[in-house]
């Protein structure tokens, strides 16, 4: 089966096994394990931030930077396809408390001047107060788009001009890095708090990170061991993270080719596709996934009459171009 129903579908590598295996561990509750520590202050050094904190999901790193910024009963703006608010299941309004308002924008992409129309300052107790702003880089549900930093930057001024924050859901930021090739660091710096993902392009089985101050992620470490999230000789999952980004980072240039190669075979404009998720709009999503999945290659319905394919470490150039045939076959 050649499987593009999502890049977390990875298999760590031998050599990725082999580092897993010689990691030097000890019990991260107590911060004694030393591939957790080198992790977290490699990834905070990436994007110039002081701390970062290793957590199971990126789910949980998002519901811990949000709440490192929005309190009970303050509100998050986010764009209405975003992570946080189709795909947590309520998290962060379960977890938090916290309210949620959405801005749409067909691509996924930020929307100043609506954010400026919802933002509610602190008024007291009449209305919800906006503390953040989450934006989503690159955006899962609007195909894989990169937020430009340009726009990144123009958020980022504004909020600070009236006292808001600004999360970045990065659990894809690598792939945006790798298609524009805008540093780590200017992404962190449009951001006070960022969740990123070991576990999706990069390949890695389990883990994401939340990264922000000191402060922030001190709590965020109280809030992780609240949910239960507190774990010990988790090095061994530390160390496919670290081998991940020595050697999985650049090659994502290769799946954002290949999910070119299969966009065109859909009948999408491969100019439409910046990263390694394509969206395809179908007759029948049901039926698409049926007849592509007895040919040998698995897709998701993303709706009735929507389907998505992502490319990952596990899709060969030999398996990008089956699946472009087997797709373009069904779909032709
Ligand atoms: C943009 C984005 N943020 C967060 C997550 C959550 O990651 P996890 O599945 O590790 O909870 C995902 C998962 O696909 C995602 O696409």
């Amino acid at each position: 089966m050649i499987d593009l129903r999502s890049d977390t579908v990875t298999r760590p590598t031998e050599a990725m096994r082999e580092a897993m295996a010689r990691a030097e561990v000890g019990d991260d509750v107590y911060g004694e394990d030393p591939t957790v520590l080198e992790l977290q202050e490699r990834v905070a050094g990436l994007f110039g931030k002081e701390a970062a904190l290793f957590t199971p999901t990126g789910s949980m790193a998002n519901v811990l930077a949000v709440a490192a910024l929005v309190g009970p009963g303050q509100e998050v703006l986010c764009e209405a396809r975003a992570h946080i608010v189709r795909a947590e299941l309520g998290a962060h309004g379960a977890l938090t408390g916290l309210t949620t308002r959405t801005w749409s924008h067909p691509e996924g992409q930020v929307d100043l001047a609506a954010i400026k129309d919802m933002y509610a300052p602190d008024m007291g107790p009449f209305f919800v107060r906006t503390t953040a702003i989450s934006v989503e880089n690159t955006h899962n549900f609007a195909g894989g788009a990169v937020l430009p930093i340009d726009d990144l930057q123009a958020v980022r001024a504004w909020a600070t001009s009236v006292g808001c924050a600004v999360h970045l859901d990065g659990a894809r930021i690598w792939n945006a890095h790798v298609a524009t090739g805008t540093p780590l660091a200017d992404y962190g710096s449009v951001a006070d708090t960022i969740s990123v993902c070991l576990s999706k392009g990069l390949g890695a089985p389990v883990g994401s990170l939340v990264v922000g101050t000191a402060r922030m992620v001190d709590e965020a470490r109280v809030r992780r061991k609240r949910l239960g999230g507190g774990m010990r000789q988790v090095g061994v999952l530390a160390a496919a993270g670290l081998y991940a980004l020595d050697h999985h980072l650049e090659r994502m240039a290769e799946d954002h080719a290949h999910a070119r190669l299969i966009a065109e075979a859909c009948g999408v404009d491969p100019a439409g596709v910046p990263t390694n998720i394509v969206v395809v709009d179908v007759p029948s999503a049901p039926d698409v996934v049926a007849a592509a999945a007895e040919q040998g290659v698995q897709v998701g319905a993303v709706g009735p009459q929507r389907v998505r394919l992502l490319t990952h470490l596990d899709i060969s150039r030999e398996d990008a171009e089956r699946a472009a045939k087997v797709l373009g076959s069904i779909l032709g």
